[in-house]
């Protein structure tokens, strides 16, 4: 018994020297500067909303991967309200966190968290939305979001047959009508979408090929709050009602993200768009929900942007095992992301188009959806 015992109390010790020589620094942080096994830390992980299916997949892809590399992880998801993201980030920081990775509900809303992170030590990585006006976020995982808007303005431009998939002229040539949605205006990348999708259109629209008949051409008049599907269904049927109630028809919209799209297409429908004699309009989207890959499919959203959320996974581990190891992560973008305050270190993930003839290349085959979720328009 003493034996068993003296035994534990050399583990013991050994395991404490051993942690002190990892070089774990007040408050428990093995972050910047310290270099711990991944044994030894927690990572919070603080996710927006579960309303949207890629955020489900996010945290699980996020969780999973850490525990596989042997972290502890605390996920929570903030049901996209501001004061319950801050005090869930709060409380990770209590109950001692050592790195942190977050998605912000609203990018500008927690600089007194990131303050508290950085005074206890912790690496904070912003997942796939910059978090703004804070010098303590660390890095950035995310994708091309410039790119994003580009590929949605050119899907729409497909979908109406002015270019083919490949951006060669396509047979028509328009005018055409088309309606414009952004994201949430608390959100950094809704800004980077526009600003995208802008840059292909804006040109389109000087030369008359391409009118927004509502004149609602700003980002402020075009973004839906926290991105509801509700709330671009009543813009879009407000949209139908102001400017197209003269019998003319939109025959396009830039939508910025799927549960968007599926609000718009509502709208759409219950106007009476969708019949062969009254085409419904291209709409395009983002994400590859399963309920969107499935409208794809049946023709009746045009298309959407796929980020594969995997990978997004994949880089913030690989961020927050070069913080756990004391080292800065690897950055392929140094100059894009300022965050008002400094230019945030970042890596990007390129982006793809999904039409429905790339269903099967894009999205089944890469496994993220199986032929038989597509089919039933809902994950398994
Ligand atoms: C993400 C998009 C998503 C949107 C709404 C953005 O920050 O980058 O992928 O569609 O939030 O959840």
């Amino acid at each position: 018994m003493s034996k068993r015992l003296g035994f534990t109390a050399v583990s013991a010790t050994l395991a404490l020297t051993l942690a002190a020589c990892g070089g774990e620094g007040a408050g428990g942080s093995g972050g910047a500067g310290g270099g711990a096994e991944a044994e030894e830390l927690t990572i919070g992980v603080s996710m927006p909303t579960q309303t949207s299916e890629r955020w489900i997949a996010d945290g699980e892809n996020v969780q999973e991967q850490l525990e596989a590399e042997g972290y502890t992880v605390d996920l929570q998801y903030a049901g996209d309200d501001i004061p319950t993201q801050s005090q869930q980030i709060d409380q990770m920081i209590t109950e001692g966190a050592d790195i942190l990775i977050i998605a912000a509900i609203d990018g500008t809303a927690l600089a007194g968290q990131l303050e508290n992170a950085a005074a206890n030590d912790i690496p904070v990585i912003a997942y796939d939305r910059l978090i703004r006006d804070s010098e303590n976020v660390d890095f950035y995982v995310t994708f091309d979001n410039f790119e994003v808007g580009v590929a949605q303005a050119n899907a729409l431009l497909t979908g109406l047959g002015l270019q083919t998939a490949d951006g060669q002229p396509g047979t028509a040539t328009g005018p055409f009508n088309i309606e414009l949605f952004a994201g949430s205006l608390d959100d950094n990348n809704a800004f980077f979408f526009f600003d995208g999708a802008m840059s292909v259109l804006q040109p389109l629209i000087d030369d008359g090929t391409l009118v927004v008949k509502s004149g609602q051409t700003s980002i402020e008049q075009a973004a839906i709050l926290r991105w509801q599907q509700e709330t671009a269904q009543r813009r879009m049927e407000d949209l139908l009602t102001s400017a197209y109630n003269d019998g003319s028809r939109v025959d396009g919209v830039l939508s910025p993200y799927d549960g968007i799209s599926r609000g718009i297409i509502t709208a759409l429908q219950n106007a009476g768009y969708g019949s062969a004699a009254n085409a419904i309009p291209v709409v395009t989207g983002q994400d590859a929900e399963i309920a969107s890959v499935k409208l794809i499919a049946d023709g009746v959203q045009s298309s959407t942007i796929f980020k594969d959320t995997r990978l997004l996974a994949e880089q913030a581990v690989v961020a927050a095992t070069a913080f756990a190891e004391g080292e800065e992560p690897e950055a392929n973008d140094t100059e894009t992301y300022d965050n008002g305050v400094k230019v945030v270190p970042s890596y990007l993930l390129p982006v793809e188009t999904v039409f429905a003839d790339d269903i099967q290349s894009v999205l089944i085959d890469s496994e993220y959806w199986t032929a038989e979720e597509v089919e039933a328009g809902q994950a398994d």
